[in-house]
């Protein structure tokens, strides 16, 4: 994935007559996009939202440790599109860690009104193809345990459930990793078939 180049037409159709199915373009995240991915961030996870500060203390890290994107509509109207360096609506954003061969999914989002409608799988399949790009053959990360939406994705992903970690949320809630192996060449050079996986 080549940061800035990186667009996909994902969406619905919104049921007007002659009206084009949205246009996503996710791009690496900057400092125009903050406010808005803590807003986001706010409303979804309202146990143990990250602040302001903290996306900021992330993005100090990037790029050596840290890559940081998000999705947004790309609007009709280029009037519409004045802000956050000329795109539209925030749609999702998401962060992973990079640390030698493994990486780890810090943060992942997608609006409410954006979710069931593809998107989060469609961005998990980029970040799982960043992580290969970095040569990360591992990927984890940390779900709530009665996050069904968010286990689902993942596990039809490709991603295997491991430890569980208790009461490991701020309301008591105890958090499963989940791992995925990204891919492996074997003796006879052949590339892991990921079967289930969404990448
Ligand atoms: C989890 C999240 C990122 C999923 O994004 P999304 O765009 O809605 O996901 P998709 O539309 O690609 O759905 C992919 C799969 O996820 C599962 N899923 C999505 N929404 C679901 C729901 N409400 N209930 C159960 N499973 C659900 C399904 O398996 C779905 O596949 P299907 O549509 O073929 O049944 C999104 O719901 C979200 O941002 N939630 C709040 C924040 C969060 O929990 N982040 C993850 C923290 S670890």
């Amino acid at each position: 994935m080549t940061p800035n180049t990186s667009s996909s037409q994902a969406g619905q159709d919104e049921g007007e007559l002659g009206s084009a199915p949205t246009a996503i373009q996710w791009r690496p995240a900057t400092s125009s996009d903050l406010e808005d991915m803590a807003k986001l961030e706010a409303d979804l996870f309202p146990v143990d939202a990250w602040s302001i500060e903290v996306f900021q203390q992330e993005f100090d890290l990037v790029p050596e440790t840290r890559s940081y994107w998000v999705g947004r509509e790309v609007p009709r109207d280029p009037l519409d599109a004045l802000d956050h360096d000329g795109s539209g609506p925030l749609v999702g954003y998401a962060g992973i860690s990079f640390l030698g061969p493994e990486s780890e999914i810090m943060t992942f989002a997608i609006t409410r009104s954006h979710q069931g409608q593809g998107l989060g799988t469609q961005f998990l399949k980029k970040l799982v193809n960043l992580a290969r790009v970095h040569e990360c053959k591992q990927m984890f990360l940390e779900v709530r345990a009665d996050n069904n939406a968010a286990f689902a994705l993942y596990n039809r992903a490709g991603f295997i459930e491991g430890e569980r970690r208790k009461r490991y949320y701020n309301d008591g809630v105890d958090a499963i990793l989940m791992s995925k192996d990204l891919g492996y060449e074997d003796h006879h050079g052949l590339k892991s078939t990921d079967q289930n996986s969404a990448s």
